[in-house]
């Protein structure tokens, strides 16, 4: 007998298929790993297009009309992602290839020989690992912890800043479990006491409101490919001056022809920076309404989760977090088992960039939960393309794979 075509994409035999619920049909399998990356949006692919075919000049490109139509998109971008993050000045923003530069370029740049950073535990490894290689080269490094919810303490970061102090690093939405950082309150901080403030924004941007005025940030990291742009293209936000009136000065990490103010050098991807600065402009114009529909799938998830399964707890902050994270343990179950089991729903354990690393969860650990709290745990990641009836599916699948785990297992015990 041939197989449905349900029982073929649980197989894994078919990467996409066709389900039928309640008189509708349904691609499967259903993506929840919008904080790994996001579906390009269609209306983003159509504005990169030209870019990749009549309008192919090099941004760089003075003495003729290809040189000076790519230079205008590339302007018109830059233009859109500066408003997106309220900063005055569209040349504060400087393109990269994604946040792990950006991140790169924020910390490295800012931190003379021997000098100091503070930063945080639960912090993407793009920062951590470059702080840990700037601590192999002599500067001084604070990770500070977080609380059982996930947040820092602005007076922790206060009380972590010394004369040596170059730059503070604190991310403004975790990639596991979507917690919100208190980045006004760093801001203030760090301007009180004259030190660099960085957030890595590349979770945050496009999903929750942020002024870098007002919110005293120096430096910004954003990745395209989160916020339904293309992969491959990034920026980060350099402030000309430093709240004191100072010239911000930031060291290149690579060096070329210059570009980018001389902080950057290579030659722009022109259509990756037209899709970035379109992807940006549909976040913000959406943002709300967004907000408001992915909350209301998140919380009718949560319910359907929690009201047919015993021993399900919530990671993270209960409201400081992004409107379409849920990252949840489930008592006695493996979550690398159940991922596997999941043949429907593509979710993950945790960061997909740091998926090279075979440690379990850094974010986790740091909440202070034991190994095997932090197993179980999977992270959801709700986005602009996912349906309430992928919800419904979505939620059964997780309900059937856990109790069938558990029932393999023989029950559940009292947990944790
Ligand atoms: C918070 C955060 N920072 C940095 C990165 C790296 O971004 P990119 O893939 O653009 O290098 C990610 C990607 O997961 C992230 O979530």
């Amino acid at each position: 007998m041939a197989p449905t075509p349900g029982a073929r994409a649980r197989n894994g035999k078919t990467g996409l298929d066709f389900n039928t619920t309640k008189g509708g049909l349904l691609k499967l399998p259903i993506y929840l790993d919008n904080h790994a990356t996001t579906r390009v949006d269609p209306r983003v692919v159509e504005a990169m297009l030209p870019f990749f075919g009549e309008d192919y000049g090099n941004a760089a490109s003075h003495n003729h009309v290809f040189g000076w139509r790519a230079e205008a998109a590339v302007e018109i971008a830059r233009e859109e992602l500066a408003s997106a993050i309220g900063a005055a000045d569209p040349h504060e923003i400087i393109f990269t290839s994604g946040a792990t530069e950006s991140d790169n370029l924020a910390i490295r740049g800012a931190t003379p020989q021997g000098g100091h950073v503070v930063t945080v535990a639960t912090e993407h490894p793009a920062v951590l690992d470059t702080c840990e290689d700037l601590a192999r080269r002599g500067a001084a490094i604070s990770v500070l912890p977080v609380d059982s919810k996930g947040i820092v303490d602005p007076e922790r970061v206060a009380r972590a800043i010394t004369e040596r102090t170059a730059l503070v690093s604190v991310m403004a939405a975790n990639s596991e479990i979507g917690v919100l950082q208190r980045l006004e309150e760093i801001g203030r901080i760090c301007r009180e006491r004259g030190v660099l403030f960085h957030t890595d924004a590349a979770q945050a941007v496009g999903k929750i409101p942020l002024d870098v005025e007002a919110m005293g940030i120096d430096l910004l990291s954003i990745s395209a490919h989160k916020l339904y742009g293309p992969k491959g293209v990034g920026a980060l936000l350099v402030r000309r001056r430093r709240s004191d009136g100072r010239r911000l000065r930031l060291l290149p990490q690579l060096r070329g022809g210059g570009h980018e103010r001389g902080l950057r050098s290579g030659t722009l991807p022109v259509p990756l920076i037209v899709g970035f600065g379109r992807a940006v402009s549909l976040c913000v114009a959406e943002m709300d309404a967004e907000a408001k529909r992915l909350l209301r799938l998140r919380a009718r998830m949560l319910e359907r989760l929690s009201e047919s399964l015993p021993g399900v707890f919530l990671n993270g902050h209960p409201e400081r977090r992004l409107p379409g994270n849920l990252n949840l343990s489930f008592a006695d179950v493996e979550a690398d088992a159940l991922i596997s089991d999941l043949k429907e729903v593509a979710v993950s354990t945790g960061s997909a960039c740091s998926s090279a690393k075979p440690e379990t969860s850094h974010v986790l650990r740091a909440l202070g939960y034991d190994e095997t709290r932090v197993r179980s745990s999977i992270r959801l990641g709700l986005g602009r393309f996912t349906t309430a009836e992928e919800i419904e599916v979505a939620s059964d699948a997780l309900i059937a794979a856990v109790a069938a785990q558990r029932a393999r297992r023989g029950g559940t015990r009292p947990w944790p």
